[in-house]
């Protein structure tokens, strides 16, 4: 049985004042008991939210990592190895939002979930299509040679520390979701590629969705049988509905 994971991406959003409110309105959320919740500020708010959380059932990822694990000479990028000792437990790789706007690609992305994973942080391994790729009916290839490409460098059993999010590009702040039908079918696909490699692994392998998720319809998604639980971006700044998230991934 593969325990439900809730993500909050926050983006870069916020300021010191407004993230002290939304960990305000976070610990006064009843979280369901037998899942995960992480929440994922921006890196100069992770001290803060860290602290902030302390006790309270919520633990803290980064956004982003460096490809070099360790300190050195990599002006404006922060290591792995920092974001651990910061008090980070996860880490996002490959979200669509670094890979298309500032053109990070596969081989990069494969570099920041080993650094991530060298440092005993979770890598939380970002793929999905963009609204081309699926009219053109090639999500599953697209997302296949994303997954392919970690899986090539890292080894499968390195996806038994990972956790994957589907996130289709179209859905992303879009208001607009994939159905839990259409979701369904891609996170079978990609269990069913690791399940290649490893059935056993794939058996207990986290695959979020992501994309517009919002409490209304949060029940449906986390109801299909290979999605355990969501990485939630817009809904992710308002507690209240970050909340009501997280109990739909408890029931
Ligand atoms: P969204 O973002 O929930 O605002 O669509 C999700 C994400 O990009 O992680």
């Amino acid at each position: 049985m593969r325990r439900p994971l809730v993500a909050g991406n926050w983006k870069m959003h916020g300021t010191l004042a407004s993230v002290a409110e939304l960990i305000k309105g976070l610990r006064r959320q009843a979280l369901p008991a037998g899942i995960d919740v992480v929440v994922m500020p921006p890196a100069l708010y992770l001290a803060q939210a860290v602290a902030g959380l302390e006790g309270r059932g919520v633990v803290v990822g980064a956004q982003d990592c460096a490809v070099e694990p360790l300190q050195g000479a990599l002006t404006g990028e922060i290591a792995a190895v920092q974001l651990a000792d910061a008090g980070c437990r996860y880490v996002l790789v490959g979200h669509s939002e670094r890979r298309l706007l500032l053109g990070e690609e596969d081989a990069v992305v494969a570099r920041k979930f080993a650094a991530a994973q060298s440092c005993g942080l979770v890598p939380m391994l970002c793929v999905g299509e963009t609204r081309e790729e699926r009219e053109a009916d090639r999500t599953l290839e697209v997302v296949s040679r994303q997954i392919g490409v970690v899986l090539e460098a890292v080894g499968v059993s390195a996806f038994a520390r990972a956790v994957v999010a589907y996130e289709p590009v179209w859905a992303i702040g879009t208001g607009l979701t994939a159905t839990p039908e259409q979701a369904q079918q891609v996170h079978a696909a990609i269990r069913a590629q690791l399940a290649a490699a490893d059935p056993s692994v794939a058996a207990g392998v986290r695959i979020l969705y992501g994309g517009s998720v919002k409490a209304a319809g949060a029940a449906e998604l986390f109801g299909m049988p290979d999605i355990d639980g969501g990485l939630v971006g817009g809904a992710s700044l308002n507690a209240d509905e970050f909340g009501a998230i997280c109990r739909a991934a408890g029931c």
